[in-house]
């Protein structure tokens, strides 16, 4: 699967390219509402033409499920690129330099090759299935954590999803007393091969799409990290509701949040 990682990383690094340009100078930057309350930039769009072009001219066949172009049908609907052009477009909007590019390929529903690429730090998560995971070319592997009271968690406030506010606040506060520190860092992707490098030991968020998440799944995955939904079982990427990290503290999370959780959320 080295070719469409390879291709992958190259789509990411023009993406990051225009990313930072656009950083360094953020005057270009126009910000539209998409509708959903969340926004667009016209950066946004120009990473994913990037990401999209460089596909098509390697897989002109390949199927793209992009996040601002939605489906581009290709003759192999078996092959399916799943593109974030900008992870943590909020981030961006108001110049943090924490967002990222996130792009997968699935082959027969089992994703293969992920790339998740901070262009501001220049750190380039990858990893193949059944080849282990990479930061820049060093292996990956999830933090050996003991307990959650020495863990560093992360999570991100539902905002586009406010009516849970009372149970997700609830199981925040529950974590909080029993883990060692939260970050909120605004990228559901670099969140993921966060905890896959051990920077973070797991994380809660609620209401992803799976541009947010496939990616990052396979790093995670790839490092010895395990992700479930709310109630432990595999239906994260339609329901966007995903918990993750070293197995020892998903389980941790998964037995402290049941009975918090309102029952909607755990389908
Ligand atoms: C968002 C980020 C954020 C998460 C949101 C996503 P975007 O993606 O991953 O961390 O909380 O749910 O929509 O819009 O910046 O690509
Ligand atoms: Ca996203
Ligand atoms: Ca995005």
């Amino acid at each position: 699967m080295q070719p469409l990682l390879n291709i992958a990383i190259r789509a990411a690094r023009k993406a990051g390219n225009v990313a930072i340009k656009a950083y360094e100078n953020p005057v270009s930057i126009e910000i539209d509402s998409k509708g959903d309350n969340s926004v667009v930039t016209n950066i946004d769009r120009a990473a994913e033409a990037l990401i999209v072009e460089t596909i098509k001219k390697a897989y002109p066949d390949h199927t793209i499920v992009a996040e601002e172009s939605g489906i581009i049908k290709g003759k192999e609907s078996e092959i399916q690129w799943i593109i974030d052009p900008i992870d943590g477009t909020t981030n961006f909007i108001k110049n943090i330099p924490h967002f990222a590019v996130s792009i997968a390929v699935r082959v027969k529903g089992k994703t293969e090759a992920a790339v998740v690429y901070n262009p501001i730090t220049n750190e380039l998560y990858t990893a193949s299935r059944g080849h282990g995971a990479q930061l820049n070319g060093y292996r990956l592997r999830v933090n050996n954590s003991k307990d959650l009271a020495s863990s560093m968690l992360a999570t991100i406030f539902p905002a586009h999803n406010k009516q849970y506010s009372d149970c997700y606040f609830a199981v925040l506060q529950k974590l909080f007393t029993q883990c060692s520190h939260f970050r909120y860092t605004g990228s559901a992707a670099l969140d993921l091969a966060f905890t896959a490098a051990g920077r973070l030991d797991g994380l809660f968020e609620l209401g992803l799409k799976p541009w947010d998440i496939v990616a990052g799944e396979l790093i995670l995955r790839e490092a010895g990290g395990v992700i479930t939904d709310f109630a432990g079982n595999n239906n994260y990427m339609t329901s966007g509701n995903v918990i993750a990290g070293h197995p020892k503290v998903v389980k941790d999370l998964l037995v402290m949040t049941q009975d918090l959780w309102d029952e909607r959320l755990k389908v």
